[in-house]
Order: structure tokens, then C-alpha cells, then sequence
């Protein structure tokens, strides 16, 4: 189906020629219950989209495109683990990896709700012994540094949660992440380590990825070194991968092997094993905790009709502006910064899934596809970019994320908290983008006429705000699950495959072929075009090769 063609699709294009031109200013002048009325609440998550270019008979809209695209129909097919990962004909079951034990979920004849809590009791038997000491490295000590190697979704979800939930992680056992093939990256994360008392966690669904088991051979001979050569490995290397053999191949023990299954995707696997180091850090029961947040925002997202369901208006927005207003970045502006790497998790997670240039039946889409997250915490991003989102001449519509409780408390004064002045950052940063200031007000504050339009703030420039009471393991399993299914609205009205990376398959192998040109003695270099060998001539001179 091409939903270009469909006739849900030119009333949204007919709407857009009547809203765009409306401000926000008259938008909300003239409604008073607007905030109201476009807030809606889904598990413990508000999410005020009111300050969206969108009248109240957008939604609608937005929903019937939805149905068009067969939205309900395909999230059903999702929860009930049909291969909707057509072009590598997977099931998609990321939510049943957060599904309670007593769910029933058979899929291609077997139980998987009894596979994952099988592997979660695993993780957690091993997590209690790293915690309490009774796992011990090759000395007989204690663990007292993990790190995780792995890299995409192997190590974007571990770090991105991990950093989030420092306040609830136990401090005496500290989390590093190594995933760049940077040598720097294990150098870093290693120099300062103790080898009797580090644990290696080896993350990879693959395991055939170069970038972690190269930085996992670096790992194991700098264990090596500091151990002697009769270390005990097996007690400094666990591996999460759905690839026993090749784990075994490395000289990972099957004892200290976690398992996932190739119906979870790497930027959907967090809450599988790839978890794992997340879990030493929190704790079994508090990573109950954030799987139970996702597993709310599931119902929420499975359950709810689409009007008043949190991922689906968001994700239905994303559309609206993508195409309909031809936007292609999408800002996310936490403020907390223990969400320092969501909008770098994000970027995988959306980029990954929505980068396509062809439907799920391979031919070309007819609409633009995907968007460019990006984004840093407030109030750090105010002194670096807001400037362009304020007065740019781009529409960059923005996720604020806020909290109303801190995780930590300071009165800065007898009147003034510290939290509730970051927080009236979040507040005064959305409104001024949304209402600006006109000419007039900044004249009538008695600004000389010729510095007026640099001061001119248009306003108009969208954003929702997601509020919680806390950043606690449950809302940011949420959160998590929220942007997950916001994804799949979003490939779904594209008609394309969230599922698959395709895109990213080349350039593995391309680095591959390529890699004995730097080291030969007399490589040729006739295959490679005249600018990639004239590179890769130069390094090799600076190399002294
Ligand atoms: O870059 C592609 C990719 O396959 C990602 O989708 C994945 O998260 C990452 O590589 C790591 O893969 P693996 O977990 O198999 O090492």
C-alpha cells in the first residue's frame, strides 16, 4: 500500500495547508482548555503535546492514517510474535522479554515467556553472587569492577540505563563500557583496573562482531598479563550472546553464558540478558523494577485506544511533522542529567529502525522515512544550541523530559531549591519557544528600534513535554518502552521494516577487505577508488609502512 495515495493521507495534507499557518500564541488564545485537553497520561508518564502545531481536529487525522496503515492490527501481530521482521522473517518480541512469568506466549511452538524468566533467574543468581562476593575472581577476591564490552545496541542500552540509574546502583562496585575499536577506548577503561578483581561481561547477539571481540582479545591478554598465564579466564568472563558456539569458540564457559533469541533485535535488547551489567549494578530486584515499567507502558501502548495512547500521538506527530511539514531533526532535551546518553541511545534505537528507503515488500517509499534525533540534558543544551532552535530559521520539534522529584536534594538557599530551578529551565525554555516575543513587546521594553529583530523571538517552534514524578528504574523502563513503540508507529505509517539493518552490513565488510591494505607489505590498491587509495597511501607513509 502506498500511504501517500490514501485519501486519509490528503486530508492531513489539506489539514496542514489550514494549520500552518496558525501560531501558537492564537492557538492557545483562543482555547482555553487546550493544555487540558492535549495532555494525556499513559502508566506513570504525562505527556503534554498542547504546544504542538496541531488543532484539535488533528489527531483524528493523524489516527485515521493509522488505521489506514493498519496500525492495531500489526501491533497485535507484534505482541503475538508474528515475523513482522519480514525481510529477515523474525518475530519482533522485545515485550515479551518484560511479559510476567505467568504470561502464556508460544511462538514458532515454543514458550518463550518460560525462556526469558529461565535466563532472568540466571542473571540474577549471578548478579547476587558477583554482589554479595561470593563470586570471586582467579586471587580468590572479591569483584569489584565490571565492564562491559559491546557496542550498538549491545552497549548503547547497558551504558544509556546505566548512567541513568547511578543513584539506585551499589557504588562499591564500579561499571565501565568499552565499545569503540579505538584502541583508546580499552586503553581508558582498563588503565586503572585491578585484573584479580575485574569482570569482563562480553556483549554481542552476533558474537561475530569485530569491534568486541577484538576490544574482548585485548581484555583477555591484558588479564592476562597482570595474572600470569595460568589464570583461571573463566572467572573474569561471562558472555550475553545468542551464539553459544562462537562464545565457547572465544573460551567463554557455557556456565557463564546468558542467552537471548534472534526474535529480540540489538537496539531492543536491553531488557534481555545485555542487561546483565545493568543488573550488578542495581540489582535483580530493582531490574524487576524497570522491567515492569516496560512492561506497563506495553499495556498502555497495547491496550489504549490510539486517542489517548502516549506512543502512538507521539509517534503520529513525528509523521505530522516529518512529512507534513517537512522537518528532518528531532530534538530530545532531558533534564536530568542521569539521561546524559538517552538521546545518544535514541539515535539508535530511531535511526537504526526508521533509516529505510523501501517498504516491507522492497519497493521504494513514497514519503520521507526517519528523523534525526538528537539532543544533550538541560540546561546544558541552552548555552550551546537552543539559539537555533529559538531564532534558526528550522522547525526542530523537541521531547522535553522532567522530573518533579530530584534524585538528590539541595536548598541552595532558605527560599530556593536547587531542583525547582532546573526545572523552571524545562518550563521557561518550552513556552518561549512556543509563544516567543512579538516585536512589539520587545519595543515597548524600550529596545532601540535597530536591535528589535535581533531580538525578535517568532515562537511557534513545537515541543511535548513529558513529566514523572521521578527518574526511578520503573519510569525509565518506561520511558524506554515509550520510545520503542513510538519507533514502530512511526515504521508503520512508512510502511517499512523497523527490524532490520541492512544499511549497515557494507561498510563492515568493505572495512574488512579493506583491512590488509593498511598492514601489507605491497598491498594493491587498484581495487579502491583514487580517493580511499590515496588515504590510505598517506597513512600508510605516516605509518612508516
Ligand atoms: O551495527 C549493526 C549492529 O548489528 C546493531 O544492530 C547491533 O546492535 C550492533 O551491531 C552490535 O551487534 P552485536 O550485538 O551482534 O555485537
Amino acid at each position: 500500500m502506498d500511504i501517500a495515495a490514501t485519501p486519509e493521507w490528503a486530508a492531513l495534507s489539506e489539514h496542514h495547508a489550514a494549520v500552518a499557518g496558525l501560531h501558537l500564541r492564537d492557538l492557545f488564545d483562543a482555547d482555553p482548555e487546550r493544555a487540558a485537553a492535549l495532555t494525556t497520561t499513559g502508566a506513570d508518564l504525562v505527556l503534554d503535546w498542547s504546544k504542538n502545531r496541531v488543532t484539535r481536529d488533528t489527531l483524528p487525522l493523524l489516527t485515521a492514517l493509522a488505521r489506514a496503515a493498519g496500525l492495531p492490527g500489526r501491533t497485535d501481530a507484534m505482541f503475538a510474535g508474528e515475523h513482522i521482521n519480514t525481510s529477515e522473517d523474525r518475530a519482533v518480541l522485545h515485550t515479551a522479554l518484560r511479559a510476567p512469568r505467568a504470561t502464556a506466549l508460544a511462538v514458532d511452538g515454543q514458550d518463550v515467556i518460560d525462556d526469558v524468566h529461565a535466563v532472568l533467574d540466571r542473571m540474577g543468581e549471578f548478579t547476587d553472587s558477583v554482589r554479595s562476593g561470593a563470586w570471586t575472581g582467579h586471587t580468590g577476591e572479591r569483584i569489584r569492577a565490571v565492564v562491559n564490552i559491546g557496542i550498538g545496541g549491545s552497549d548503547l542500552g547497558p551504558v544509556m540505563a546505566y548512567e541513568a540509574l547511578r543513584a539506585y546502583a551499589r557504588r562499591d562496585i564500579e561499571l565501565r563500557f568499552v565499545s569503540n575499536i579505538d584502541p583508546t577506548d580499552v586503553a581508558e577503561a582498563t588503565r586503572d583496573l585491578d585484573p584479580a578483581t575485574t569482570l569482563f561481561v562480553v556483549s554481542s547477539k552476533t558474537f561475530t562482531t569485530l569491534e568486541t571481540l577484538t576490544n574482548a582479545r585485548v581484555a583477555r591478554a591484558w588479564l592476562l598479563a597482570g595474572l600470569g598465564d595460568d589464570a583461571d579466564v573463566a572467572k573474569h568472563f561471562v558472555a550475553v550472546s545468542t551464539n553459544a558456539p562462537e562464545a565457547t569458540a572465544f573460551g567463554i564457559d557455557e556456565a557463564n553464558m546468558f542467552g537471548f533469541w534472534d526474535w529480540v533485535g540489538g537496539r531492543y535488547s536491553l531488557d534481555s540478558a545485555i542487561g546483565l551489567s545493568l543488573m550488578i549494578a542495581i540489582g535483580k530486584e530493582q531490574f524487576a523494577e524497570f522491567l515492569a515499567g516496560m512492561h506497563a507502558m506495553d499495556r498502555h501502548f497495547r491496550d489504549t485506544p490510539l486517542e489517548q495512547n502516549l506512543p502512538v500521538i507521539a509517534g503520529l506527530l513525528n509523521v505530522w511533522y516529518v512529512n507534513f511539514f517537512g522537518t528532518e531533526t528531532h530534538a530530545v532535551l532531558p533534564y536530568s542529567q542521569y539521561l546524559h546518553r538517552l538521546p545518544a541511545y535514541l539515535q539508535q534505537l530511531t535511526m537504526e529502525s526508521n533509516g529505510k528507503s523501501v517498504r516491507g515488500d522492497g519497493t521504494p517509499v513514497t514519503t520521507a522515512t526517519g528523523e534525526i534525533f538528537w539532543g544533550e540534558p538541560g540546561t546544558n543544551g541552552q548555552h550551546a544550541f537552543y539559539q537555533l532552535i529559538h531564532q534558526g530559521t528550522r522547525l526542530i520539534p523537541a521531547d522535553f523530559i522532567g522530573f518533579a522529584s530530584p534524585n538528590h536534594e539541595y536548598p541552595v538557599d532558605d527560599e530556593t531549591d536547587m531542583h525547582d530551578l532546573f526545572m523552571s529551565n524545562l518550563f521557561a525554555q518550552s513556552s518561549a519557544l512556543a509563544f516567543g516575543k512579538t516585536a512589539e513587546e520587545i519595543a515597548a521594553e524600550g529596545t532601540p528600534a535597530e536591535l528589535v529583530p535581533h531580538k525578535v523571538m517568532p515562537g511557534n517552534r513545537p515541543s511535548s513535554t513529558i513529566l514523572a514524578r521521578k527518574l526511578t528504574p520503573s519510569v525509565l523502563g518506561q520511558l524506554i518502552a515509550f520510545y520503542e513503540h513510538v519507533t514502530f508507529v512511526e515504521g508503520t505509517i512508512w510502511g517499512i521494516d523497523s527490524f532490520d539493518q541492512w544499511g549497515v552490513e557494507l561498510g563492515k565488510v568493505m572495512a574488512k577487505q579493506l583491512g590488509p591494505t593498511l598492514t601489507e607489505p605491497s598491498p594493491d590498491l587498484s581495487g579502491l577508488d583514487s580517493s580511499t587509495a590515496a588515504l590510505v597511501g598517506r597513512y600508510r607513509e605516516w605509518r612508516g609502512r
